[in-house]
């Protein structure tokens, strides 16, 4: 499991270097440091997604329980430390209406460990946890009989991190996973104001630029890399033709960068794309998904539209 793990990360990261434009996929971000630092970025006062996601499934929350319906399973993509989640459990388990909670994740200790949280919380519910990479195929666990429905969680805005047409592949994954009747809910960030996007990951206390950084630092460390973390700046792009917020890290100076042995140079300037953050708007989502074959039930939003929580249907096949 490490070793496969291992030579994904050296195949990725030599591919990416070797690739014009240079990119590093964005889900090397969350080793042990990174996810501790992505953790604080959700805390920070310029970041507002998390918090605004949160505040929408707090204020809606009867509503959701209501579309999501009795006896649904509801299977959680990427839970990590099921905090959000815990909102919608909450309101899920006053009412008794849930059959089982499945939460999927890649990092398998701090799923296990989030499971034997939850159970004490949730007497009754019947909590499931899956280490598996949701973008591949993977099999549900056995789910209790009177289960009348899957419906996948997927929150945080991280639809964001898939090209559109990526995101239209996953979504009709999500479909075929989720079944005739099943459903998905989704957060979705929404394009808005350019200095407050740039702000939210370009914020003033450096963490964004530190969990930027850190993909560098973990090269070093898993793949004999020997970036100088002091010539590499964190760049960040409001690219407004692709509704996006891009991540860069940004070479001070000419250099080379070593990685297993290879060679990459850079020039002054020269920059490795490390992530694309795509903003939706009040269509653009829904539109996606028809194209999946998923039909939008219901859309919650905060007062400034700044994110929004939509629930889709799988579209039945008769
Ligand atoms: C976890 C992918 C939703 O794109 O906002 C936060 C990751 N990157 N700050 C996002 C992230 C920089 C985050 N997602």
């Amino acid at each position: 499991m490490t070793d496969t793990t291992a030579t994904t990360f050296a195949d990725d990261v030599l591919s990416g270097l070797a690739r014009r434009p240079r990119t590093l996929p964005a889900k090397y971000f969350y080793d042990e440091a990174g996810s501790r630092l992505f953790d604080q970025i959700t805390r920070l006062d310029a970041y507002y997604p998390t918090r605004t996601e949160r505040a929408i499934l707090t204020h809606h929350a009867d509503e959701i329980v209501d579309a999501i319906g009795q006896d649904a399973a509801l299977v959680e993509y990427g839970s990590g430390s099921s905090d959000k989640t815990r909102v919608l459990l909450d309101a899920l388990h006053a009412r008794r209406t849930l059959a089982a909670y499945v939460p999927i994740d890649i990092s398998e200790a701090f799923l296990h460990e989030t499971a034997g949280r939850l159970r004490p919380l949730y007497p009754g519910l019947p909590i499931l946890p899956l280490a598996a990479d949701y973008t591949q195929p993977y099999t549900l666990p056995g789910l209790p009989d009177d289960t009348s429905r899957v419906v996948v969680f997927f929150p945080g805005s991280t639809i964001g991190n898939f090209e559109r047409d990526e995101a239209e592949r996953f979504l009709e994954h999500v479909a075929q996973v989720a079944g005739p009747g099943g459903a998905l809910l989704i957060g979705a960030d929404q394009w808005k104001d350019a200095d407050v996007l740039r702000r939210a990951y370009d914020d003033p206390d450096g963490v964004t630029a530190a969990f930027n950084l850190n993909l560098l630092r973990r090269i070093n460390r898993q793949l004999g890399g020997d970036a100088d973390l002091d010539a590499w700046a964190h760049h960040v792009v409001v690219n407004d033709a692709e509704r996006r917020v891009e991540m860069h890290l940004r070479s001070g100076r000419d250099q080379t960068l070593h990685v297993c042995g290879q060679a990459f140079a850079f020039r002054e300037g020269g920059t490795i794309h490390t992530e694309n953050s795509h903003k939706y708007d009040a269509d653009s989502l829904a539109a996606l998904a028809s194209g999946a074959g998923l039909s939008r039930r219901a859309r919650w939003t905060d007062d400034r539209g700044w994110f929004a929580v939509e629930l889709y249907e799988v579209a039945s096949t008769e």
